[in-house]
C-alpha cells in the first residue's frame, strides 16, 4: 500500500477542479482551536457538491481520499456550504497516521503557496471584498427604499452605518438564508465574479419575500454578468467613482436598483449622475 505512495500523486493542484475552487479557498488562519488550516469559503450549492466528491490520493498512503472536507457538525446538519475545509491527506487510517506524514505536510505547504500566490486582481480580488459603501450612498438607498431590512453581504463594521435590521456576515453566510424586504447589497468581489453572480441569482430567486433591493455593482462591467434580469432594474452610474472605504475600485461603480420607488431612485441619483431607465418592462 505504502508504494503507491511513490506512484504519480495526484494533488488536488492538478485536478480539473482546482481552478474553480481556488476563488474560494481562504489564506491559511488559525482557528478557534488555535490550529492554522485552509478553509474553503462557501461556495455555490453545486460547486460545494462537487468539491466535497472531488477525489485524490492521499500523499501518504496512496488511497483515495476527499482533500475537501465537511465538518462534522456540517455533515449532520444544513450548512454544508460553509463548513468546509482543506485537508492535504486522508482521515480514516489512524494507524498509518497519514495526516501527521511528512508527505502530508508538503503537500499542505504546496496547496497553501497557491491560495498565497493567487492571483489578486485588483478589482475582483478577495482582499477588495473588503471595500465599504460610503454612508451618503447607503442615506441615498434609505432614502428611496424608506429602510434597509436585509444586507445579505456584510460585516460588523459596515454595519455601523447601514444599520439593517438583520445581516449576514462571510461566517453566517448569505447565500443559504431567505431575504426579506428592503434589501442593500454590495457584494463581495472575487476574480470571476462567482459570488456576485451567487448572491444575484439568490436574489432573483426569492420574489415572494424581497420587495426592492439596492445592488452597487464594483464596476460597470458586472452589469454584464448580471444580465438578463439587471435589464428589469434601474441603473445609476455617479459622476465620480465611488470612493469607498477600505480598497477603492479601479473603474466606474453602478448602482442598481429594483422596486417599486423608481421616482425617488431617479430624484436621489439624477443629482450625482445618470439613471438609466430598464429596457424591459
Ligand atoms: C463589498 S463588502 C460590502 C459590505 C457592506 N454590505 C457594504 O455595503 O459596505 C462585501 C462583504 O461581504 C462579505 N462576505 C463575503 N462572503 C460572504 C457570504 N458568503 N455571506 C455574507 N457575507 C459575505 C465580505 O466579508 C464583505 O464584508
Ligand atoms: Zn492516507
Amino acid at each position: 500500500m505504502l508504494e503507491l505512495a511513490t506512484e504519480g500523486i495526484v494533488t488536488i493542484l492538478q485536478h480539473p477542479l482546482w481552478p474553480e475552487l481556488l476563488p474560494y479557498m481562504l489564506p491559511q488562519q488559525k482557528g478557534d482551536d488555535g490550529k492554522t488550516r485552509l478553509e474553503v469559503l462557501a461556495m455555490p450549492d453545486a460547486l460545494t457538491r462537487m468539491a466535497v466528491l472531488l477525489e485524490v490520493k492521499c500523499p501518504a498512503c496512496g488511497l483515495p481520499m476527499h482533500p475537501i472536507r465537511a465538518r462534522a457538525e456540517a455533515q449532520r446538519g444544513e450548512h454544508l456550504a460553509q463548513n468546509l475545509y482543506y485537508a492535504a491527506a486522508c482521515s480514516l487510517r489512524d494507524d498509518v497516521a497519514c495526516s501527521r506524514s511528512a508527505a502530508a505536510h508538503d503537500e499542505y505547504l504546496r496547496v497553501v503557496d497557491a491560495v498565497r500566490g493567487k492571483k489578486l486582481d485588483d478589482e475582483f480580488s478577495s482582499a477588495s471584498a473588503e471595500h465599504y459603501t460610503p454612508r451618503w450612498i447607503i442615506e441615498l438607498a434609505r432614502e428611496v427604499m424608506g429602510g434597509i431590512d436585509c444586507d445579505p453581504a456584510t460585516c460588523l463594521e459596515a454595519q455601523e452605518w447601514i444599520k439593517a435590521k438583520v445581516f449576514y456576515t462571510l461566517k453566517t453566510n448569505g447565500l443559504l438564508p431567505r431575504w426579506f424586504g428592503r434589501i442593500w447589497i454590495n457584494p463581495p468581489g472575487d476574480k470571476q465574479s462567482k459570488l456576485a453572480k451567487a448572491f444575484w441569482k439568490h436574489l432573483w430567486s426569492q420574489p415572494d419575500t424581497i420587495n426592492e433591493f439596492h445592488w452597487l455593482a464594483f464596476n460597470i462591467s458586472q452589469l454584464r454578468v448580471l444580465q438578463p434580469e439587471v435589464e428589469n432594474c434601474w441603473i445609476a452610474v455617479p459622476n465620480q467613482r465611488i470612493r469607498f472605504s477600505g480598497t477603492s475600485p479601479t473603474r466606474d461603480n453602478a448602482i442598481i436598483y429594483y422596486g417599486p420607488n423608481s421616482d425617488k431612485f431617479i430624484r436621489a441619483w439624477e443629482r450625482h449622475g445618470a439613471v438609466w431607465e430598464p429596457t424591459i418592462r
